[in-house]
C-alpha cells in the first residue's frame, strides 16, 4: 500500500483530532501504510521516534479532545533546505510519498515549496549515496494535500477552517458570562477576541450576542469613531439597556493602520460617558477544550476528502487543499488559494479597505 503521513503544524485548533483521525482511517481502509509525523514540522526534520505508524486503534477516544493530539510547533528549521532535505530522507527512509499538512497558509505553504523541491532534494540525496537508484525512482514525486486548521477562518477559498466554529462557541459562552455581571452593575465590557488578521470572529461574535459595536481589522472604522461610539452606546443606556459590549479583534486597526486597542476604547468610553468600564481578554480560552459538532464532522469530512485526493493525484495534479464549499467537500489548487489569501494581507497593508473585504469573499 502506499505511504501517507500526516501532521499538524501552527497554532492548534479544536478539530484536528478529527481530522487526523479521519486522515488514519480512511487511509487504512483503502490499504495505505498510514503515518503520525509528531509536533509539526520539526518532527518530520528530526524524525526518530517522531515518525511512528498509525494502526485503527491509535485514533480511538481522540475525536473530543480540542488541541493536537500528535502535537504541533512553529518550526523553524523546515524553512531551511537543509531542514526540508533532512526531512525528505526521513520520509523516503519510510516509503512516505504523500504528505497530509493540517495547518493554517504558512503552514501549507511550507508544504508546496517541499513538494516542487522534492525531485532536486532526491537527486541531491541520491549523489550523497543516502537514498539507493530504485528508492529515487520509486519515490520520485511527492503528492501533498492540506487542510486548513485555525480558529481565525482567515483561509481564501473555503467557508469554514477547522476551529473556528468551536472558538465561536467558546466566545458565545464568554460573552453570555459576562453579560449577566455586566448588567448587576450597569457596566460596560469591552472583550478582545482573537483572529490575528481577521476579524470574522469578533463579527460573528458580535452578531450572536448582541454586542454593541465591533472593530476588525478589514474594514476599519471611520475616524469619527469615538463620537460614533459613544453616540450609539448612550442610545442603548437612554433606551434602557443595563449595560454595553464592545467586541474588538486583536487586530483591529483605524484608517491610518494604527491599533485600536481595547485599552484605547475604554479610554475613549470614560473620558466621555463616564461608564463604569472593564476589559476582558479572552486569549487562548478560544483555542481549547471540546471541539463543537460541526468542527468535529467538519474535520471528519476534510480529513477523509484528503486522503481521497491524495489517492487520486498524479503526477499532472496540482498540490491540492480541501475546503468547504455551501455543504460540499471539495479540492481546489492549494496555491491559488494561499495566493488569494496573501491578497488580502496586501491590501490591508495597501489600506484598500472594500477590496480587503471583497477579497475575504465567504471565509
Ligand atoms: O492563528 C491562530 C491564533 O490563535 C491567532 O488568532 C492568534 O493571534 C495567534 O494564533 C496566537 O498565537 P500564539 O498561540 O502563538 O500565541
Amino acid at each position: 500500500g502506499k505511504g501517507i503521513a500526516v501532521l499538524t503544524s501552527g497554532g492548534d485548533s479544536q478539530g484536528m483530532n478529527a481530522a487526523t483521525r479521519a486522515v488514519v482511517r480512511v487511509g487504512i481502509y483503502l490499504g495505505c501504510k498510514v503515518y503520525f509525523i509528531k509536533e509539526g514540522y520539526q518532527g518530520l526534520v528530526d524524525g526518530g521516534d517522531n515518525i511512528v505508524e498509525a494502526s485503527w486503534s491509535s485514533v480511538s477516544g481522540i475525536i473530543h479532545k480540542g488541541g493536537t493530539v500528535i502535537g504541533s510547533a512553529r518550526c523553524k528549521d523546515f524553512t531551511t533546505r537543509p531542514g526540508r532535505i533532512s526531512g525528505a530522507q526521513n520520509l523516503v527512509d519510510r516509503g512516505i510519498t504523500n504528505l497530509v499538512v493540517i495547518g493554517g497558509d504558512g503552514s501549507l505553504t511550507g508544504a508546496n515549496i517541499f513538494r516542487q523541491e522534492w525531485p532536486g532534494i532526491l537527486d541531491e540525496l541520491l549523489a550523497q549515496k543516502k537514498i539507493t537508484e530504485e528508492q529515487r525512482g520509486k519515490y520520485g514525486h511527492l503528492n501533498i494535500c492540506g487542510m486548513v486548521g485555525s480558529i481565525d477562518n482567515d483561509f481564501c477559498g473555503t467557508d469554514m477552517t477547522i476551529g473556528t466554529d468551536s472558538a465561536l462557541h467558546r466566545i458565545i459562552d464568554c460573552v453570555d458570562a459576562i453579560v449577566s455581571t455586566a448588567y448587576s452593575h450597569q457596566r460596560t465590557f469591552i472583550l478582545e477576541v482573537m483572529g490575528r488578521h481577521c476579524g470574522y470572529l469578533a463579527i460573528v461574535g458580535g452578531l450572536t450576542t448582541e454586542a454593541d459595536f465591533v472593530f476588525i481589522p478589514e474594514n476599519p472604522p471611520l475616524p469619527d469613531w469615538p463620537q460614533r461610539l459613544c453616540d450609539k452606546l448612550g442610545q442603548e443606556r437612554e433606551a434602557g439597556q443595563r449595560l454595553n459590549i464592545i467586541i474588538v479583534a486583536e487586530g483591529a486597526i483605524d484608517r491610518n493602520g494604527d491599533p485600536i486597542s481595547a485599552e484605547k476604547i475604554k479610554q475613549v468610553v470614560v473620558d466621555n460617558l463616564h461608564q463604569d468600564t472593564r476589559i476582558t481578554v479572552l486569549g487562548h480560552v478560544q483555542r481549547g477544550g471540546s471541539p463543537s459538532a460541526f468542527d468535529r464532522v467538519l474535520g471528519c469530512r476534510m480529513g477523509a476528502e484528503a486522503v481521497m485526493a491524495l489517492m487520486e493525484a498524479t503526477v499532472e495534479s496540482p498540490a491540492y487543499v480541501v475546503s468547504l464549499d455551501g455543504n460540499q467537500a471539495i479540492r481546489l489548487p492549494l496555491m491559488a488559494c494561499v495566493e488569494k489569501t496573501k491578497a488580502v494581507a496586501k491590501a490591508m497593508e495597501e489600506k484598500q479597505w472594500d477590496l480587503a473585504v471583497q477579497l475575504r469573499g465567504r471565509s
